[in-house]
């Protein structure tokens, strides 16, 4: 705790990811992360998988990774020999990551808020009557002009921090709340239908146990679907001994692609 508290104090970043909580968020993960690495290895391999599975067949172009996060899940180095260029876009690019990249030629970082609602919420000035403001024009260029557009165990987080100010904020109710959810997780799917050759690997369901029992299941994507669910597993997001009370959680986790 102590550590995690130093390495949020100490980690360089700007404004939008420290008071959104995606500072926060990129630590804790990071830490869980080293807890739960024989846990988390299978999730780990099937996502990269995957990203190689679904390459385009020729090489040279770019590849375009959203959420990016730790590289936890990203066969980096693969992808910097298949493409010319590589761009790794999340809300914010820790020091590792950066000091990883510094490795390869043909990376470039993109520090970027994809659901293009996150300044907006903080000041306030989201209301649940009006237009929710489009998608940022720099995502939508690097999106349709890419030959891979990845979206990497991103979907599902991104309701999760407009969500949890907005809550805290007057003239939002559950089921606004949830509205907002599901439009957040549609453009993000709409987006990347629309590129020319990509891949989704996003959560479908949260599992909640209490000692080995399935107290709860949880729609991770708002009622919204991935166009054709190709495959399936599950990622032990928690495993036992993780939480406190006897307590343990699944994500299911889903893989869609498209494209030429
Ligand atoms: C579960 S992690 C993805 C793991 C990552 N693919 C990896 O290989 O380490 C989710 C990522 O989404 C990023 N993220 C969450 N909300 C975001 C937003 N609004 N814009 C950009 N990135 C966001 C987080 O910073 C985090 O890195």
């Amino acid at each position: 705790m102590i550590a995690e508290a130093l390495r949020y104090l100490l980690t360089p970043a700007g404004r939008l990811p420290r008071r959104s909580g995606a500072l926060s968020e990129l630590i804790a993960m990071q830490a869980r992360a080293r807890r739960c690495a024989d846990a988390w290895a299978e999730h780990r391999q099937n996502t990269q998988a995957a990203i190689l599975a679904h390459l385009p067949a020729g090489r040279g172009g770019r590849a375009v990774v959203l959420g990016s996060g730790l590289l936890l899940d990203i066969p980096l180095k693969a992808l910097a020999a298949h493409f010319d260029e590589v761009v790794l876009v999340d809300i914010l690019h820790m020091p590792s990551v950066r000091r990883i990249c510094r490795g390869y030629a043909g990376l470039r970082l993109v520090g970027m808020d994809v659901t293009g609602l996150l300044e907006q919420v903080l000041a306030g000035g989201l209301r649940p009557d009006a237009e929710i403001p489009p998608l940022p024009g720099r995502l939508r260029e690097l999106a349709a002009t890419a030959d891979y557009v990845i979206s990497a165990n991103l979907l599902s987080q991104l309701p999760l921090l407009p969500l949890r100010h907005l809550a805290r904020q007057p003239g939002w109710n559950d089921a606004e709340l949830a509205r907002l959810g599901a439009d957040i997780v549609a453009r993000h799917i709409g987006l990347l239908a629309s590129c020319r050759h990509w891949l989704i690997v996003a959560d479908l369901q949260r599992r909640y146990f209490v000692r080995g029992r399935l107290e709860e299941s949880e729609d991770a994507l708002f009622g919204q679907t991935l166009p054709e669910i190709r495959e399936r597993w599950e990622w032990p997001v928690a495993p036992p001994g993780e939480l406190p009370g006897g307590r343990h959680v699944i994500h299911v986790v889903g893989l869609a692609a498209g494209g030429g």
